[in-house]
């Protein structure tokens, strides 16, 4: 099982404050493959940072875009992707995802990601509202979704190393 799951390329999906950027980068430096973060694509396609496209550009080309991103880099070649937390709720980049490759659902509670994604500013989702409402909502929106991810992983509070070995 092991071995026909590294075949493929490996995916991260789940919420913004999940983890998935920091344990995709692990995992593939452990597996020696290379990392991909289907956010940090956009931006450096567009030359624009996600708030910046958010606002240019709208949520409905964000998500046209991430779509045609992740299809383009899910090519065949073993590597490690991180998508944004509301890729594996397109339909498309789901089915494509569920195609091509093995994926990995890092769930988390509210808790910790209250936690991780106050630190933060770049996630045009949380502008200006109650950071817990939004995530309280997100989580039952997609948290069935993400559950048809090929395995899940629970990320609360120990190391990157521990929660990557766990998926090792
Ligand atoms: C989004 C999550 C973000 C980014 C965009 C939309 C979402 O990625 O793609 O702000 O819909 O959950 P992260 O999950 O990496 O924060």
């Amino acid at each position: 099982f092991p071995q026909d799951f590294m075949k493929k390329p490996i995916v991260i999906v789940g919420l913004m404050g999940a983890g998935k950027t920091t344990i995709g980068r692990k995992l593939a430096c452990r597996l020696g493959l290379p990392f991909v973060d289907s956010d940090q694509a956009i931006e450096a396609k567009s030359g624009l940072d996600i708030i910046e496209f958010f606002e240019k550009y709208g949520e409905t080309t964000f998500r046209e875009t991430e779509s045609r991103t992740i299809h383009e880099i899910l090519n065949g070649e073993p590597l490690v992707l991180a998508t944004g937390g509301g890729a594996f709720m397109n339909p498309a980049t789901r089915q494509k995802i569920k195609d091509s490759a093995s994926s990995i659902w890092l769930r988390c509670e509210l808790s910790t990601l209250l936690c991780r994604v106050r630190r933060r500013t770049h996630r045009p989702l949380l502008n200006g509202q109650s950071h817990r409402k939004i995530l309280k909502q997100l989580i039952s929106e997609r948290y069935p979704i993400y559950a048809q991810a090929d395995i899940t992983i629970q990320s609360g509070e120990q190391s990157v190393k521990r929660i990557t070995d766990i998926i090792l």
